[in-house]
Order: C-alpha cells, then structure tokens, then sequence
C-alpha cells in the first residue's frame, strides 16, 4: 500500500467507522462497530502494520493521522457508549415504575365459623342480662350428664341420647357428654346462689348423619337458681333474648314438653322470623320450636347441694346449629362442618 492508498483507506476508515459508531442503536450494534472499527482486522489496523513500509516523512506524517483517527473514533464510542448507558437506564427505570397512589391489595382475610359467630351472639344476650359464663367438659361422668340429671341407667329418656362410652383404664363411669345440661349440677356445686350462668359447647350423641342431624353438634343452655324464681321469671328472660336475637316483635311460646330433669318441663317456640307468624315453609303455623326449658327439678337442686325448699331455677338449652340454620337458611347442617370455603366465606365478616 503506497501513502496515497494509505491515506485514502485511512479517511475512508475514519468515515465509515464514525457512521457506525453514530448509528448504533444499541450496546450491542455498538460493540459489533467498535470491533470492525479499531478491531486487528479493522482497515485502519491495516494501515497501521504499513505505516514501516512508507518512505520516513510520509510515515510521520500519515502515522499522527492514524492515531488522531484512533482517537477520534474512541471520543465517539464512548460517548455513543454513554448515551446508549442512559437510555437503557431510562428504559429499565420506566418499565420498574411504581405508582405510588395506586391503593394496597388487601390479603385475603379469615374470619369467624358461622357457628362461633352464632354462639358468640346468643352467649352475648344472656352476659347483657347478667349471665356468667360457665363452661363444662365435654368427656363427662355418667353422674354430670345423665344419673344428676334425674336418669338412672335404664331410664327410658336415655336411649334417645345414646353416645360414645370412652374405654378409657380405670375409669368406666365417662361418656361423651350428650347435651350442655352437664353444667347444671356442676355449676350448683361451684357456685353459690343467686346463680345465673350460660353455658355454650360440643355435644355428642349415636345419630346417624342426614341433613338436620349430626353426631357431634353443639348446644347452649342457662341456669338460673335464685330465691323465688317462677316460670314467669324464665318466660320473659326467654321472651328477651328472643327479642335480642330475632327482633324487637318476637313472642314466644311455652308448650308441656318433658325433660326429666325439669318440672314443668317445657317447649319453647318463638314466632317466625321469615313470615313474622303469619306461616310460611320455613315454619309452617307460624311458629319455630328451637329450645327445650323447665323450671329445676327439686332432686337436681339437691343433687346440686342446693335446699328446693328455699331455692327455684330455671333452665333451657337449644342447639346452636338449629339457630344457625333458622337464621341464615342453612338447609343441611352438614355444611357447618365440610369446611367449604364457598359455603364458609358467605358469613366472613358477618358478625
Ligand atoms: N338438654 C336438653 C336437650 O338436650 C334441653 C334442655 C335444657 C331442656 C335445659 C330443659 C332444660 O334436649
């Protein structure tokens, strides 16, 4: 390559490398025109590996070119490089935007079983009329539950609360507590009167599973013992809480019901809470049973360590499945206890 060839390529380089180096749209493409431009096979290298070959004043003069276009072409790649740097930056900043006043995501939040809101409420009426709360086990003796209560063994109103008898060594008098009414004499035993005490928990009896009956239920009952308490006394308190959970026109009814470890023994029915009493398929006449009641029997008190002679009380108890069911329009008490989140998620925050 003679000095004007020399020259020529050099020029050319120069153009063509610049060009590249401008028109790089990216890091990339930047350093693809890097390589072609001062790379060892870049023309202008070329002309470099020749400069020895020129006669020594064209050499001087040709080789400050080459290092002035060596330069040159540096200057532009990296403020091409710098410039394509802050794009980048500004492209990744952009997709990574956070909009600060966009409202949160709330996480998913659980709340109550339909059932323990339902409890909670009717426990809630009874501690407004000055109830305490008195809870009794579950794995209960044949006394609490059955022989305190006025039912011996062989006692007919026995088999229609058969249960499970835990094998347990050493004690063969348990039972899984059938209904709530093991509080009664337990709590005579533990309290003093006057006595008012509610009484919410887990219930066992052999029932076979269908759509209103399950082997293990729950149940909620009250004890009242004071001096000179009547069937008026537990009418109105029943009439109360009726009005507390149902609403303010509630009315409630008594009918002879039996329950050996009261006397009188009573139904009670309040007024239906769909059709207001008027009769509808939720009620039929107008009227829901929903709790068994009576006033003490004399033996339970003195069962209890408590003189029938000096001291009355009252007692009812309902199952809260049933008040469930009544209130929302449950139709399978199974429900309660698939743990389906579509059936559960309808009561979240309801009470
Ligand atoms: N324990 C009874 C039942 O399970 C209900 C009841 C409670 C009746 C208190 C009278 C008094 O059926």
């Amino acid at each position: 390559m003679d000095a004007e060839e020399a020259r020529r390529t050099l020029d050319e380089a120069l153009d063509r490398g610049l060009e590249a180096i401008g028109g790089a749209a990216t890091l990339e493409d930047l350093d693809l025109a890097e390589t072609a431009a001062l790379g060892r096979k870049a023309p202008i290298s070329d002309v470099q590996r020749g400069l020895g070959a020129l006669p020594q004043d064209r050499r001087r003069e040709l080789g400050r070119a080459v290092n002035e276009a060596f330069r040159t072409l540096r200057d532009a790649l990296s403020e091409r490089r710098a410039e394509l740097r802050a794009e980048a930056e500004r492209a990744i900043a952009e997709a990574d935007r956070i909009d600060w006043t966009l409202p949160g995501r709330r996480p998913p939040q659980g709340g109550l079983h339909v059932m323990t809101q339902t409890e909670r409420e009717i426990t809630d009426v009874f501690v407004g009329l000055g109830y305490r709360l008195m809870e009794a086990p579950e794995l209960e003796t044949d006394w609490y539950n059955f022989t305190a209560l006025n039912m011996p063994p062989d006692h007919p109103a026995r088999t229609m609360q058969d249960t499970l008898y835990p094998d347990l060594p050493g004690h063969d008098d348990l039972v899984l507590r059938t209904q709530t009414s093991n509080q009664q004499v337990r709590t005579m035993e533990s309290f003093e009167p006057p006595i008012y005490v509610v009484s919410p928990g887990r219930c066992y009896r052999h029932d076979v599973t269908d759509a209103t009956h399950s082997p293990v239920f729950q149940q909620i009952e009250i004890l009242a013992v004071d001096e000179g308490l009547s069937l008026a006394d537990m009418k109105g308190t029943l009439e109360q809480f009726a009005r507390a959970m149902f609403g303010p026109d509630q009315r409630v009814q008594l009918y002879p019901d039996y329950f050996p470890f009261v006397e009188p023994g009573a139904g009670v029915r309040v007024s239906c809470f769909v059709c207001g009493g008027t009769g509808c398929s939720t009620c039929g006449n107008g009227w829901i049973e929903i709790m068994g009641a009576g006033m003490v029997h004399p033996q339970v008190l003195r069962n209890g360590g408590i003189d029938p002679e000096r001291y009355s009380g009252f007692a009812a108890g309902m199952g809260i499945e049933r008040v469930a069911m009544l209130r929302h329009r449950i139709p399978d008490i199974r429900l309660f206890y698939e743990g389906d989140l579509r059936f559960l998620s309808q009561f979240a925050g309801a009470a």
